[in-house]
């Protein structure tokens, strides 16, 4: 099994602690493993170029390439933050915004759908959920085909003051989303949501050439 781990910060806290965790009890070899950080990506400066004229002119393309590589050459998928003010950390927000160019409504990568993703945030209070739906929700626009999350409140200031109930609690949610990884993997089938929106985007293509190299792309897959 091919691990992508894209962290959404740099420093090895609670949040990296729960991915730790999860790979742990996935049960892979190092070498299955391939971990990125995200910080120092150049914020995204709205040129449209990666749309209009391909990703290969993003001005940022070279600090994203090895990454963006990895996350498509994986079999799954995990994407962690930490909770701040409600949501991802900015580097991963910059991040993401660098993989708009992949979103299904122009050039998604065609085998995200067979593909695993896991989006795993901790807080101190609230808000691990709303960071751990905002990373699932990319994924689920660059049409990864079954996502799980793994939002984890520590109500501490650090990995070694959270409780041992709160870490037992977090390591049932790991054995758990492992186990159905384990099984899922090699039989992922895209939910209906996201056939739909395949349906409406390839109607979309039909009809709109706002840009050639989308429309472009999705003829060359045989999807319109
Ligand atoms: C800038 C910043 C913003 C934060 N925002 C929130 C928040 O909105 N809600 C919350 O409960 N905790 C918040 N926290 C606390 C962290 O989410 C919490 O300590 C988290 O477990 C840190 O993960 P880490 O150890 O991986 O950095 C914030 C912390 C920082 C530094």
């Amino acid at each position: 099994m091919k691990i992508t781990v894209v962290h959404g910060q740099v420093h090895k806290g609670n949040t990296y602690h729960i991915t730790q965790m999860l790979l742990d009890k996935l049960n892979c070899t190092k070498e299955e493993v391939s971990e990125f950080y995200v910080n120092g990506i150049g914020d995204c400066v709205g040129c449209f170029q990666c749309v209009m004229k391909g990703e290969n002119t993003c001005p940022h393309r070279c600090q994203i390439e090895e990454i963006i590589k990895a996350i498509e050459e994986a079999d799954v998928i995990i994407i962690d933050s930490p909770t701040y003010v409600l949501s991802v950390s900015g580097q991963l927000k910059t991040f993401f915004d660098h993989m708009g160019y992949r979103w299904i409504s122009h050039r998604p990568y065609p085998t995200m759908k067979q593909k695993i993703g896991v989006a795993i945030s901790t807080t101190a209070g609230a808000g691990a959920k709303k960071t751990t739906n905002l990373i699932a929700s990319q994924m689920f626009w660059w049409s990864v085909g079954k996502t799980y999350q793994i939002p984890i409140t520590v109500a501490a200031m650090n990995w070694d003051q959270m409780s041992p109930e709160r870490k037992a609690k977090a390591e049932r949610k790991a054995v758990k989303i492992s186990q159905s990884i384990q099984h899922k993997l090699g039989h992922v089938k895209p939910g209906i949501k996201a056939r739909f929106m395949f349906f409406i985007m390839k109607q979309m293509h039909k009809g709109m050439d706002y840009s050639p190299i989308d429309m472009n792309y999705w003829k060359e897959k045989g999807w319109i």
